[in-house]
């Protein structure tokens, strides 16, 4: 390092103990999402013909894929799509199946997936389903004999029609969403938060005598942008709250100025807005003297904006078209490591979150049709915390630099969370340095660690923040060369500007 860089060195101070939990990490909230939209089912995770195609016509190399982020739930099968999905078009034999126009994204949806094969992909891949049900042209009708047709083990209706389709046991899904984004007037069937509130306290109510194990999410809002946010949660929880577990949230961020300081401050956004939905329950808790605590289900978020204008070209009414495929550049992999340790931060009220979506659509996983399946940049802060950041959740005492942006004041150039792993005596620091320009000196106090190593320091950094992965050409990838050092139980490391780290330590 040169004496001039030396000058520009950001410095940033943390305490970590591993008495200071913020709360048991739910694994949930490393989960993802499939919806019937563009190539993230078919030529995604579906590709009957491949030479990658399983026996059911799932594609094996997508699957190693998503099983190496040790995906935990995956919400299905919409978005926008749920507001208009007949379920039942999607079970039996597959020769039966209506093709239909499918209103929410224009295309054409053949049904060769559906419930069934969707619960298979899920078992072969080791996650659970999340499943949302239709509150914008159905009720409590089909979304109580959808809880029946999966979970009911047999001997009426739609178990027995159930097994007639070859499936003897039932799937057993435990979660499920109460309609998707109703307060958007994109949805179909949008309607305020008290007909929504209405509507969804009706399903929840009969999707519940039908399983009473079931969990239920409530609609929140669509982002924080929504004039009617947060009324919306305080309307509508006003009348679910008793008989829902979780309220959800979604959140998308982009960069279309080119304002790389802003745009990797917008967590602090992300930040706010849990807080303020927190408050919101508690709010409604606090007027219904409930002795329930409504918990969060983070249920969207991604970062999604470069596929806007190719979308916009897209002809409407084909099968499978390449929409909202975000190519991913490595500034997008920095916010999405800031957003999954600003969700980490919250993890003793963000229980379930999914980054929206897994495989083409906005997703960690990209295919081309008869070809390869890759990494984007966004898949490594995912997979880094999917696997390092089970265990409990730390609250650092950080005192780092910070920086004044067009959209934000005092953004700390560090950001950070660590999870501690009591069974496997593991410590796995998560760490952003948001400087553009500079290295961050990072000094961390873990004397409560005593007897711990240091096992390595994974960094994912690149002088391109524009630079992306493709199918011939993985530019942005992590190496373990990160300089952390651990000595008298403090840990020094020097964090390249712009770059996500993860430092291990483990028991000797
Ligand atoms: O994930 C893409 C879309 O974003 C979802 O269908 C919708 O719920 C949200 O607006």
């Amino acid at each position: 390092m040169s004496a001039g860089r030396r000058i520009n060195l950001k410095q940033a101070r943390m305490l970590l103990d591993k008495d200071f939990v913020i709360s048991e990490i739910d694994k949930r909230i490393y989960g993802s999402f499939i919806e019937h939209l563009g190539r993230a089912v078919y030529g995604g995770i579906y590709e009957p013909g491949h030479s990658e195609a399983d026996e059911q016509g799932f594609r094996r190399d997508v699957m190693e894929l998503v099983k190496e982020l040790q995906v935990p739930i995956v919400r299905y099968p919409g978005g926008n799509f749920v507001s208009g999905y007949n379920w039942e078009d999607g079970v039996g034999p597959k020769e039966d199946r209506p093709k239909r126009l499918e209103l929410a994204w224009k295309m054409i949806e053949t049904n060769e997936v559906g419930t069934n094969e969707f619960a298979d992909w899920a078992k072969k891949v080791n996650t659970e389903v999340m499943m949302a049900v239709n509150l914008g042209t159905r009720g409590i009708d089909a979304a109580r004999n959808l809880v029946e047709y999966c979970n009911h083990p047999g001997g009426t209706y739609w178990s027995d029609l159930r097994k007639s389709h070859g499936y003897q046991e039932p799937h057993k899904i435990k979660t499920w969403c109460l309609g998707n984004e109703m307060d958007g007037p994109w949805q179909i069937g949008h309607m305020n938060a008290e007909d929504y509130g209405k509507k969804a306290l009706e399903a929840a109510k009969v999707m519940k005598w039908v399983d009473d194990s079931i969990e239920l999410v409530s609609c929140g809002s669509s982002s924080t942008g929504m004039k009617t946010f947060p009324e919306w949660e305080a309307t509508s929880l006003d009348i679910t709250y008793e008989a829902v577990d979780y309220v959800s949230l979604h959140q998308y961020y982009g960069n279309p100025n080119n304002d790389t300081e802003s745009y990797l401050a917008k967590s602090l956004d992300m930040d706010h807005f849990i807080k303020t939905v927190i408050s919101t329950c508690d709010y409604i808790k606090a007027k219904k003297r409930s002795k329930k605590t409504l918990m969060l289900s983070f249920d969207e978020w991604n970062v999604w904006y470069h596929s806007h204008s190719a979308d916009k070209q897209l002809k409407p009414w084909q099968v499978a078209p390449p929409q909202l495929e975000d190519v991913y550049n490595f500034e997008d992999a920095l916010l999405v490591g800031c957003m999954l340790i600003t969700m980490l931060k919250h993890s003793d009220r963000v229980k379930m979150a999914c980054m929206a979506q897994l495989v083409n659509v906005i997703a960690p996983i990209m295919t081309s049709n008869g070809g390869g399946a890759w990494k984007q940049t966004i898949f490594y802060p995912y997979l880094h915390t999917s696997v390092y950041g089970r265990g409990k959740a730390l609250q650092p005492v950080i005192s780092s630099d910070k920086y004044d942006s067009k959209e934000f004041t005092d953004v700390p150039y560090l950001e950070s969370v660590s999870v501690y792993d009591e069974e496997s005596e593991a410590v796995t620091i998560f760490a952003v340095n948001r400087s553009l320009t500079d290295e961050l000196h990072l000094d961390c106090d873990v004397r409560s660690f005593a007897g711990y190593q240091l096992v390595e320091h994974i960094v994912l950094e690149n002088d391109d923040l524009k630079a992306v992965n493709t199918e011939q050409c993985e530019q942005v990838k992590p190496h373990s060369n990160g300089n952390a050092l651990l000595q008298d139980g403090k840990i020094e490391a020097t964090l390249a500007k712009a770059s996500w780290n993860v430092i291990r330590l483990a028991k000797k």
